[in-house]
């Protein structure tokens, strides 16, 4: 049996990919690099010493992707990461996201029905969460209003998922509401490539580390949190894509449809970070305070006892590590996959 793979070039999906290589499964990768580069195939390759079947195609193409199931027919089950995910760029291109997470999601699930092909682990954000009423946030907290448009495709996804579920019990799906994944790798080989200058907390740390920008600029002092800085449960990717292959066995095994928050349940601020880079990886993180950003909140963590009780999943990795592995792939690739 085979597990396909959507948005398995990403930054996710790749370091799932691995994961479910070095498992012992079979697995079918889609993907547009819409957001990634062939190279990661090469670099997925190298890593597992395994091959696999990689369709480039956009997952609006129904007939496309109709082509990779009839192709497939040991495909069983779909761990679905391709989506467009910058926060920003969603507040001004509301129709390309709308259009892009809701329609590919739509146009895959049909296409898996029409192949019966009814189990998926769904990659959704802790970004439902709107601004949480309380931390750490378990899976039954009020899902908010999201702030932006790349939110509410994480919000109307998992609606959309609940009601195909209610319609038709034999579908088994596994939501799973990351936190702030991080870090890359071991080898190296795989990381995160963040496009022109990073939003993202930690790829803005590894370019002031590695002198590719001059500061960080640190959004806020002013919050309610230990040190007023913005808190975070950041998560190493690793532990992450190995979250996937429980929810999958899991999901299999019970059926129905399921919510977990994917972190490890420790908050950590701006100036933790940059404390901890520097001694995980005995750099200088200069930095200067500024304002908050737009749309930011102070602190966000999860509660993540539920997938330790139900799916035996914990994360294993510590924000040294998390560091550490992040530095090592920005060493290796200052440039990203490169052009
Ligand atoms: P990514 O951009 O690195 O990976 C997504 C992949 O999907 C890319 O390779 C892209 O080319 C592909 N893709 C996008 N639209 C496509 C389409 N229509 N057809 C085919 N391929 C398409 O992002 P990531 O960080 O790996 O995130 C993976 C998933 O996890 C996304 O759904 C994202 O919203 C979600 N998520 C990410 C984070 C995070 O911080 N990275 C947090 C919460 C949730
Ligand atoms: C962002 C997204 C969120 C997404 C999450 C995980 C926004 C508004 N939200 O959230 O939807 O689910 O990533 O991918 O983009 N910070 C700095 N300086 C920087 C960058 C960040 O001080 O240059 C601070 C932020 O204010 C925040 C923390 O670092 O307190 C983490 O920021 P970031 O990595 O962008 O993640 P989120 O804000 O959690």
């Amino acid at each position: 049996m085979s597990v396909l793979i959507t948005g398995g070039a990403g930054f996710i999906g790749s370091h799932t990919a691995v994961e479910f290589l070095n498992a012992g499964y079979d697995i079918v990768i889609v993907d547009n690099f819409c957001n990634s580069k062939p190279v990661v195939l090469d670099r997925i390759k190298a890593i597992t010493g395994k091959n696999f079947k990689f369709y480039q195609l956009d997952l609006l193409d129904a007939r496309a992707l109709e082509n990779v199931f009839e192709e497939n027919k040991d495909i069983d089950s779909c761990i679905h990461f391709a989506g467009l995910k910058a926060v920003g760029e969603s507040v001004f291109k509301p129709i390309e996201y709308y259009h892009n997470n809701l329609t590919g999601t739509l146009t895959l699930c049909q296409t898996m029905k029409k192949y019966g092909v009814k189990t998926m682990v769904f990659s959704s954000s802790a970004t439902v969460y709107g601004v949480p009423e309380s931390v750490p946030i378990k899976e039954d907290a009020k899902i908010g209003e999201a702030t932006n448009p790349y939110g509410e495709t994480k919000v109307m996804i998992e609606r959309i998922l609940r009601d195909i579920y209610k319609s038709d019990n034999e579908w088994n799906i596994s939501v799973l509401r990351y936190f702030n994944p991080i870090g890359a790798h071991k080898s190296g080989l795989i990381g995160e490539d963040p496009k022109g200058i990073p939003n993202n907390l930690l790829p803005y740390v590894t370019q002031v580390a590695s002198g590719k920008l001059p500061y960080l600029h640190v959004y806020g002092d002013d919050y309610d949190t230990h040190d007023g800085t913005g808190v975070r449960d950041y998560i190493h990717v690793v532990d992450l894509a190995q979250a996937h292959l429980k929810a999958l066995e899991s999901i299999k095994q019970r059926g129905g449809i399921d919510v977990f928050n994917i972190g490890t349940g420790t908050g950590y601020s701006v100036l933790d970070i940059v404390k901890a880079y520097e001694k995980a990886t005995g750099k200088k993180i200069n930095y200067k305070i500024e304002g908050r950003r737009p749309g930011d909140i102070g602190a966000c963590f999860a509660d993540p006892s539920k997938a330790a009780e139900i799916l035996g999943w914990s994360a294993k990795y510590g924000i040294l590590e998390m560091c550490r592995d992040a530095d090592n792939w920005q060493k290796k690739n200052p440039d990203g996959y490169g052009e």
